[in-house]
């Protein structure tokens, strides 16, 4: 079965159902279980976020959970999975749902893309993989497999929503077809190889076979900067490792860090720890005080109650003699 725009979606829809990582948020369209999982997906891979997601759930059972937690219970619970945003949007959208919609989630698409942190792709797959709408998911595997497909390189995501949503519109499969387009994407269609041999669509693609190290790519880099930051480690064998929260705006926004002084020019010595950020390298040096520490922040004994950056895990790590570490950590 072929549309008009050629759009195979017979041979995409059984190849999905028999190819199917089996993943935990396939099993459910419950609408908090599918949102979680797609905001933890946005940025984060999927083996990362398999573990996280069941952990969740245990933390947080359901939105009235989340809604009534103090946003650093959330954050914690975000730890390791990066682009910390994303936790603040869940809290301030449960908090949304509680106010708005008596604690269900919306069913209306544009009640779902008012929610805070949802964009048309997130609502999309939350609209049609719990109530069946024809509403296209257009993530980077999307774009990516779209473009292939009809050898537009240079297509604006305009341009890609209308090819999405006549795709989805053709397949009167949306679930399904969502999936099956991320699932290609992700698998057999990727960005640095494209397994034309083993794709259940390459009859019907543009771009198939062609040497896909040519294909244009209309992503404008954005160079990584360096920054060189000292890490202030005012400990205390008593109160344990002064730590302040970040602003609420910038790199690791609301998490608690050690006090962090950026430094005008690379320093002589190597660094502690580089961790890199989507647009930065930070280079962190430790800088172990015995001073007072500054007036904002507070001594903390059990570290593990907080949300810290994996970066500064690491520093710390690497600072403190495992025992040291433990008891802080304790
Ligand atoms: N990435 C984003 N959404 C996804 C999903 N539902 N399954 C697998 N990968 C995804």
């Amino acid at each position: 079965m072929t549309n008009l725009f050629s759009v195979p979606c017979k041979p995409l829809l059984q190849w999905y159902q028999t190819n199917l990582r089996d993943l935990p948020w396939r099993h459910t369209t419950d609408p908090y279980h599918i949102w979680v999982s797609e905001m933890m997906l946005q940025q984060t891979q999927v083996k990362t976020v398999l573990p996280r997601y069941e952990q969740w759930f245990q933390l947080f059972p359901n939105i009235q959970h989340v809604a009534a937690v103090p946003l650093d219970d959330v954050l914690k619970a975000w730890e390791g999975l990066g682009y910390y945003r994303r936790a603040r949007f869940i809290h301030s959208a449960a908090q949304q749902i509680m106010d708005q919609h008596d604690g269900i989630f919306p069913e209306q698409f544009d009640d779902i893309l008012s929610l805070s942190g949802i964009g048309q792709s997130t609502a999309g797959a939350i609209a049609s993989f719990c109530f069946g709408m024809n509403t296209p998911v257009l993530d980077g595997n999307v774009k990516r497999v779209l473009k292939r497909w009809h050898n537009q390189y240079e297509a604006t995501d305009k341009q890609l929503w209308v090819l999405a949503q006549e795709a989805i519109d053709a397949s009167n499969a949306p679930a399904i077809w969502n999936q099956a387009m991320m699932e290609l994407g992700a698998t057999l269609c990727q960005a640095r190889s494209a397994r034309c041999d083993t794709c259940p669509v390459s009859r019907y693609c543009k771009s198939a076979f062609s040497n896909i190290e040519q294909q244009p790519s209309n992503k404008k880099k954005t160079p990584v900067k360096d920054v060189f930051w000292q890490i202030n480690l005012h400990t205390h064998l008593e109160k344990g490792l002064w730590l302040q929260q970040r602003p609420e705006k910038g790199i690791w926004a609301g998490l608690w860090t050690p006090p962090i002084i950026e430094l005008p020019n690379k320093p002589d010595c190597s660094p502690c720890h580089i961790h890199l950020l989507t647009h930065r390298r930070l280079h962190l040096y430790s800088k172990p005080l015995s001073s007072a520490p500054p007036s904002d922040g507070k001594w903390v004994k059990q570290i593990s109650q907080l949300a810290l950056p994996t970066g500064i895990h690491r520093l710390l790590e690497k600072n403190f003699p495992k025992n040291k570490y433990q008891i802080i950590k304790a």
